[in-house]
């Protein structure tokens, strides 16, 4: 059977990629995983653990030495920081120590990037981000990714496939889970007052594309994911308010007023140790007002049919939070 290993595998992405790979049969299937991940989402008693000391180059280096992999989906990442420098030291350090350890002969590298490694599309124009565009990035997580995508690019002789989602939510996901339940509280919050063009893709459908990178023969590439449409702010408040069924009161937030509480929050957090979903890096990706990118060449190579739009996405994620009672 074809092996493949997931680092990050204890997150919401790598969880609900383990899931969709042993649905399928064809894969003996290994979690990346630290001594002290969570493993409550990798309970399926298929799963093989394997702990990997991606800060390590040394060690990692013996760990993989030991396991021969088809393919490497690398996720392990953050995606919020206690301190800026961390995005780098983590998002780069451990994607350097995993392309310096891997074999490229054997191993085919799904990357995980993010829509992030680019910057926001044009907003004068309003036009759609391309890959073929220079990258801006305007966040410390998005050049961290950058560095991580040019690595890959300069330095892996093998096989590989970099891919970009925009905004993933779907069951166990916890931001946009935040705004679901401000939504639920009757809040409908808007941050600034120039509409918002905002880009989404269903976990299920992000971790095919993942599947689908691996299984073609596609090679070098780099994709941006989405589901293919372009929302704007008030659509997807309109469809969480639908599917949740609830009246809201709109609220608007002057971009300065969320830019200082973000600033707050940063000096907070350093404080206490304590992370927050809103700082400073946050608040450039929530001030941005184009995250509309092309998808043409992704459905082109990879056959891609996105089979979640916004509404029906949001539907099963809710009934997923209400089951679990994270939500009445
Ligand atoms: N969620 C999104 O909207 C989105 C959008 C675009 C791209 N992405 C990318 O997708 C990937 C997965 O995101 P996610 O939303 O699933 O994040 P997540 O739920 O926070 O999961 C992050 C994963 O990375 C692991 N990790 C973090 N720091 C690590 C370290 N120092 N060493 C080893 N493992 C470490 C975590 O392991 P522990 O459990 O041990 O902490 C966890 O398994 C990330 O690379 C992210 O940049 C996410």
């Amino acid at each position: 059977m074809t092996k493949v290993l997931v680092t990050g595998a204890s997150g919401f992405i790598g969880s609900t990629l383990i899931d969709s790979l042993l649905k399928t049969d064809k894969y003996t299937v290994y979690a990346g995983v630290r001594k002290n991940s969570s493993r409550k989402y990798l309970q399926d008693e298929r799963i093989n653990f394997i702990t990997l000391s991606l800060d390590n180059p040394q060690l990692l280096h013996e760990e993989l030495e030991k396991e021969r992999f088809d393919c490497v989906f690398h996720l392990a990442g953050l995606t919020k920081a206690k301190r800026l420098e961390d995005f780098e030291r983590i998002n780069f350090g451990l994607t350097k120590n995993l392309v310096d350890a891997l074999n490229p002969d054997e191993t085919k590298l799904i990357y995980l990037s993010s829509f992030a490694a680019h910057g926001p599309a044009d907003e004068t124009t309003f036009e759609k981000a391309r890959v073929t565009d220079e990258n801006k990035p305007n966040t410390a997580y998005g050049r961290s990714k950058l560095k991580a995508e040019e690595y890959i690019r300069d330095n892996f002789k093998g096989r590989y496939v970099i891919l970009r989602p925009t905004g993933v939510y779907g069951p166990r996901e916890t931001d946009y889970f935040l705004f679901f339940q401000t939504i639920d509280n009757h809040i409908e919050p808007y941050l600034g007052f120039v509409r918002q063009h905002l880009t989404f893709v269903y976990c299920e459908d992000l971790v095919q594309v993942c599947i689908s990178a691996f299984e073609t023969p596609v090679t070098g590439k780099t994709y941006f994911v989405s589901d293919g449409r372009m929302y704007l702010d008030s659509e997807y408040a309109e469809i969480s308010r639908q599917v949740l069924g609830v009246w809201t009161l709109k609220l608007k937030f002057p971009l300065f007023v969320v830019k200082w509480v973000s600033m707050f929050l940063d000096c907070v957090g350093r404080l206490t140790g304590r992370q927050f979903t809103l700082n400073r890096d946050k608040y450039a990706i929530m001030a941005a007002r184009n995250w509309d990118c092309d998808i043409e060449d992704l459905k082109r190579d990879l056959n891609y049919v996105p089979q979640y739009d916004l509404k029906k996405g949001v539907e099963k994620t809710v009934a997923w939070y209400r089951k679990e009672k994270w939500l009445r």
